[in-house]
């Protein structure tokens, strides 16, 4: 029996601030986490979204050693840059905090203390690499050696990545300290382990207790089929949470014992701030809230295992009694264009990077095409052209086709106001139950069932399931305006035509608010544009299947929803993508051509350079290199001939605002007369890229 739960606490995995949050992350666990808190708060749920950096570990130290700078500077640098672009993608977290605080230190500690005082914590004498250049143990990452299973030359002090073995350092073959690169010595060290063995048994309980998504199921079994062991829960280093015991100086707590303790000090950061310090047991220890954990799958035995052991154990104590997860959604690995993210090869794009590139509805776009291709229960992969159709295809030419046809209706025909349901002679009123009007009771149907549809889906974690039903309703909501074919009834049977557009309007609000868990921006644009108050997040979920627009209702101001995305731009991120797949070190550079002689400004001016449109383009016929291009400058056509036929098909210059010289003399190429010159940057080994503007700027406009 599922018990009845008043409210939820839901958590995403605190990334490291250690670098930018890459796309991979965001379909892991933040995207998928975002949808669903939005939606419960549809549904009226009191619920908390809590998130914030891991400022702890071996590679912010390692980071910051490169650079050469504290890793406090490390970490306050990617805290901030990954809390703004959250912010910018619509992460809505009700708290992002940061784990170098010093009331996530006091909870780290609390929990060591009270694991110490319940005497279950056990001290252990090992040996560990000791660099004695540097004077400190050689931790996890700061040693690289040789493989001892497979040979690979740089496997880390706990393992390697190439054949997946993980290792106790001193199994390295040739360790190497990462700093200095000396050979470290083997030394006896004392570190505290978290006894996870001995829960085992309740550890086995509680997962059957669950219900779990198959994937996380199970990689979990397989972790208790194996047999749990004793786990360190100190580190020899000196960045960290300190061990709060004497003798202990130079050691801190292993970032994971204290990392999944954010999500506790997250919320008591946020309850001091609101001036009510006891606000987040509300949301740890009451057993009335259900707690689910949104990460992705390398997190999966840190959430299901070794966390709630250590919840557990907190509890024994009888202090106070901590709930345990609920479910731990985990997403499998989002890939990039057939491969694995890497930072290091560059491979990949960053969250900021990708909202510099395509701002404002990018947003929105982004979220849409993770949305609908999460890796829910396997691996999944980005792939720029993807992005690009879904875009196109579906937010623009289905969603944005649909709302905007139908609020241009509104505007053309009706003034701006949402025209009454008249039903035609001998219909039932209500349109639903009505036998003849097949297509409004067939639309009607659906956009009944949709917030039912939608949000079981989402209720199961079945993200990329529920957005795609949504979307199905946009594509119903488009077929209903083509059959009904307003255009023609309006003439023929303004009654008709009237409840035809009164019935587009209330599929438009109902697809605002059933999209607005992915697409919250434009969400709220199509509630402006219906002329609705408040927004789109803030309504009711079940609305959705109601017809809550009155009729005579004065709409908003109108705007293109989401704009199509051009090939050339497309081809340009493709282009960046495979420039990452040759190291920068290593790809041949072309030799840059001499800056030639000086001229003064007054040279400059004598060049008209002008924005120009190119119309038509055709090869030059017998010409291998020649294209002809019809070209709009203000006013006047122009026909340019240019050598760019190996770098452009004629069709990829069609629509693109170009740069043209148009002073030049007239020349005559191939017996074809050129009226001007398109500018083009090329390099001495061939590659060519014509200069374009964005397409918003008016032909004719001078470029100075
Ligand atoms: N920083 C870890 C990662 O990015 C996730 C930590 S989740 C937490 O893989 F619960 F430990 F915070
Ligand atoms: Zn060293």
């Amino acid at each position: 029996m599922q018990p009845k739960f008043s409210r939820t606490l839901v958590t995403a995995a605190l990334p490291y601030a250690n670098g930018p949050i890459h796309l991979g992350h965001l379909a892991g666990a933040y995207l998928p986490a975002d949808i669903y808190v939005r939606y419960l708060r549809l549904k009226g749920e009191d619920v908390i979204f809590i998130c914030g950096s891991d400022e702890h570990g071996v590679p912010i130290t390692i980071t910051a050693d490169k650079e050469g700078v504290t890793p406090q500077q490390i970490v306050d640098r990617y805290h901030a840059m990954n809390k703004d672009s959250f912010e910018k993608f619509g992460m809505s977290f009700d708290n992002y905090s940061r784990t170098s605080l010093p009331i996530h230190h006091q909870t780290g500690q609390e929990f060591f203390l009270e694991f110490y005082r319940q005497k279950i914590l056990v001290e252990k004498s090992e040996k560990q690499l000791y660099c004695e250049t540097d004077r400190m143990f050689l931790a996890d990452r700061y040693v690289e050696g040789t493989c001892p299973v497979c040979g690979n030359l740089e496997a880390r002090g706990d393992q390697c990545e190439k054949c997946g073995t993980w290792l106790e350092q001193t199994q390295l073959i040739n360790p190497k300290c990462k700093i200095c690169g000396s050979t470290p010595i083997v030394r006896e060290t004392k570190h505290w382990y978290f006894p996870l063995g001995r829960f085992q048994k309740r550890l086995e309980e509680y997962v059957n207790s669950k219900k779990w998504k198959e994937n996380v199921r199970s990689y979990v079994d397989s972790w208790l089929k194996e047999g749990l062991e004793d786990r360190a829960v100190t580190r020899d280093l000196h960045w960290g949470i300190p061990v709060p015991l004497q003798g202990y100086e130079n050691k801190v707590l292993y970032v994971w014992f204290e990392a999944v303790l954010g999500y506790i000090s997250s919320i008591r950061e946020l309850s001091q701030r609101k001036g009510e310090p006891d606000l987040w047991k509300k949301y740890w220890q009451d057993d009335a809230t259900r707690y689910i954990a949104f990460i992705g799958k390398d997190n999966i035995v840190f959430h299901t295992l070794i966390f709630p052991a250590m919840l557990m154990a907190w509890n024994d104590g009888g202090k106070s009694h901590y709930i345990l997860p609920d479910a731990v959604p985990a997403n499998e690995f989002l890939n990039f264009e057939g491969k694995k993210f890497s930072k290091s090869r560059g491979w990949g794009i960053d969250l900021k990077d990708f909202i510099d590139v395509f701002p404002d509805e990018g947003r929105d776009a982004l979220r849409y095409a993770l949305a609908v291709n999460l890796p829910e229960s396997r691996d999944s992969d980005f792939y720029w052209k993807d992005f690009q159709a879904r875009v196109n295809n579906e937010l623009a030419d289905t969603l944005g086709n649909f709302v905007n046809r139908t609020l241009q209706f509104i505007q053309r025909y009706y003034d701006g106001k949402v025209p009454p349901i008249s039903p035609d002679k001998g219909r039932d009123p209500d349109l639903r139950r009505d036998k003849t009007g097949d297509l409004d009771k067939w639309v009607l149907d659906q956009m009944d069932m949709a917030p039912k549809k939608v949000g079981r889906l989402f209720d199961d974690f079945k993200f990329r399931d529920g957005v795609v039903e949504a979307m199905s309703l946009a594509r119903s909501a488009n077929k209903y305006f083509n059959d009904s074919e307003p255009w023609r009834t309006r003439k023929e049977n303004p009654d008709r035509c009237a409840t035809t557009i009164n019935i587009c309007a209330q599929l438009t609000r109902s697809l605002a608010v059933l999209l607005s868990p992915v697409i919250p921006f434009a969400s709220d644009e199509i509630w402006k544009m219906l002329g609705l108050e408040g927004s789109a997040s803030r309504v009711k979920w079940d609305s959705a299947a109601e017809m809550k627009i009155e009729a005579g209702k004065q709409i908003g101001e109108l705007k293109i929803l989401f704009s199509k995305i051009e090939d050339f731009v497309i081809e340009e991120q493709i282009r960046k993508t495979a420039s990452a797949e040759v190291p920068a070190e290593t790809a041949p550079k072309a030799a840059t051509a001499p800056i030639k002689p000086q001229i003064s400004v007054d040279d400059f001016r004598k060049v008209d350079l002008r924005v120009g449109k190119v119309l038509t383009c055709e090869k030059v016929p017998k010409s291998e290199k020649l294209l002809r291009l019809e070209v709009q400058v203000g006013d006047e056509k122009r026909q340019i001939v240019a050598g760019i036929s190996k770098h452009y098909k004629p069709e990829d210059l069609v629509g693109k605002n170009i740069i043209v010289v148009a002073n030049l003399a007239p020349a005559k190429l191939m017996g074809v007369e050129s009226n001007g010159m398109l500018l083009a940057a090329s390099t001495e080994d061939g590659k060519l890229t014509v200069v374009t503007t964005a397409a918003d700027i008016d032909s004719g406009s001078i470029v100075k």
